[in-house]
């Protein structure tokens, strides 16, 4: 037998139902914040990752899944989505575009070749946002809520804000130096990462997983003492269009992100559920503004985050969060035998062309064989087809719960099922017209404002 390879995901299942749901919240969420989607390739020319996420980075000197193509060229598997948009941002000319910012999201797999671990994985799939082209702080904060609002709407209560800023280009230098001059005297007491990372990238230390408890990273200057005026007066703005917002939120000195583009503001949105283990950051991102210009397009503003959604799933299920996601049928249709059988083929395509979640019997199992089918698909309504019936344009339907039979004419079957199956109010399949405010309070109570009287679906359901 052939294995997946270590780090890959086979998705199937109730957990496929879960991650169809989530994507359907993303989109709808999107659409909302008037956001596009955007596909970039999944391999680009390595140098694109090299220059854009820095020479010194760990995704970048330890974890790119690298090949030579035949035609000679240095290639990489995609291991984040931001420097592949920044391409497409730079080669298909969209900073001519008037209606900048450009506002786009993607959703997709990526690859990092890391030691495979609960929530570190080699294939994985991120949701992310990038706003190109607005150095506006309120752009910060409307990107900072995006997550939040998602996980808010997917009823994760566990969940930390933490923002900081590394300042414009002469803060971050001023801090950088900073800490070279602080660490150097201690750095035969961090590990071998810490002593490489010295004076390549001083600031990737405060991040280091293996001294995080050292009291030489907990005193070590913070950025925040060494910004300038006009990147503390930004700071400060960010915050206050997070408190309009009403996004909770803790600066953390520590959150300094461990690539080389950023600048200003930066976060994590940590899961504070009990069991995650260490790799608990759900969404991570921030201000990239001198990124376009290091990759040869015009001075350009920039701020996204990404989000690992097998993390936000790992989260949901942790915290035994119920989401709406559809494992029944509506109707199964039986028939006695195959003098019916073509009959059953026409009316279950009648059905689902009329918006019916339906499915029959394929593998020529007899009626009681059938019946538990019908059960292990957890089908609401049955349809018993038999000739007879048929003759007098009549259909036999049963409810799968209650037992009740009826026979009912042919004709009367679509009303039937509309009255029938729109009472159990169980469809929560269609997010547009099932629409959550978000604006949930501490305990997740759901505010009932609803669009079209619908009511949040979960958190109605855990009352
Ligand atoms: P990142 O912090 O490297 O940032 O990744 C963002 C998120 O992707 C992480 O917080 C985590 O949830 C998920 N993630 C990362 N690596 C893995 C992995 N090996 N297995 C599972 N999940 C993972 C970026 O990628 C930036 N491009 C974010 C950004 C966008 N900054 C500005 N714009």
């Amino acid at each position: 037998m052939i294995s997946k390879q270590k780090g890959c995901l086979d998705l199937y299942g109730t957990t496929a139902k879960k991650w169809q749901y989530v994507n359907k919240v993303i989109d709808s969420l999107m659409e909302k914040y008037n956001y596009n989607f955007i596909r970039t390739p999944i391999f680009e020319a390595s140098e694109l990752f090299h220059r854009g996420m820095g020479e010194t980075t760990d995704v970048v000197t330890k974890e790119t899944y690298d090949f030579v193509d035949r035609g000679d060229r240095k290639i990489s598997l995609r291991p984040e989505g931001t420097a592949g948009i920044v391409r497409s941002y730079i080669e298909n000319k969209m900073y001519g575009d008037p209606s900048q910012p450009i506002k786009v999201f993607y959703n997709g797999t990526m690859y990092r070749y890391e030691r495979p671990q609960s929530g570190r994985d080699r294939e994985f799939t991120q949701f992310g946002v990038e706003v190109l082209g607005s150095d506006d702080p309120l752009v910060d904060a409307e990107v900072i809520s995006i997550p939040v609002m998602l996980l808010q709407i997917l009823g994760l209560k566990g969940v930390k804000v933490k923002i900081n800023t590394l300042g414009d280009k002469e803060s971050r230098d001023n801090y950088r130096n900073a800490l070279i001059d602080y660490f150097k005297p201690h750095i035969k007491e961090l590990c071998e990462d810490c002593n490489e990372r010295l004076l390549k990238n001083p600031l990737r230390i405060l991040d280091c997983k293996v001294d995080k408890d050292n009291n030489i990273l907990k005193n070590a200057p913070k950025t925040i003492d060494y910004l300038n005026e006009s990147s503390k007066k930004r700071f400060e703005s960010v915050k206050e269009y997070l408190d309009e917002l009403e996004i909770e939120y803790e600066v953390d000195s520590k959150i300094v992100r461990g690539l080389d583009y950023y600048n200003h503001t930066v976060f994590e949105i940590e899961a504070s559920v009990e069991g995650f283990g260490s790799n608990n950051v759900l969404a991570g991102g921030g201000r990239y503004n001198g990124l376009v210009d290091s990759l040869d397009g015009p001075e350009t503003a920039c701020i996204g985050f990404a989000c690992g959604l097998g993390r936000i799933i790992q989260a949901l299920d942790l915290e035994n969060v119920k989401l709406p996601i559809i494992d029944d049928l509506e109707i199964f249709v039986m028939y006695v035998s195959d003098t019916e059988k073509k009959y059953a083929a026409s009316l279950v395509h009648y059905l689902r062309a009329n918006g019916f979640r339906v499915d029959t019997e394929y593998n020529g199992r007899g009626l009681k064989a059938q019946f538990k089918q019908a059960d292990r698909l957890n089908s609401r309504y049955l349809i018993l087809l038999n000739d007879e019936d048929l003759k007098n344009d009549e259909i036999k339907i049963k409810n799968n719960k209650t037992k009740e039979e009826e026979l009912i004419s042919v004709d009367y079957l679509l009303y039937y099922l509309d009255e029938k199956l729109s009472d159990e109010d169980l469809d929560f399949s269609d997010i547009e017209e099932h629409h959550c405010c978000g604006h949930h309070g501490e305990e997740h109570e759901c505010c009932g404002n609803h669009e079209n009287g619908y009511h949040c679906c979960h958190h109605e359901e855990e009352e």
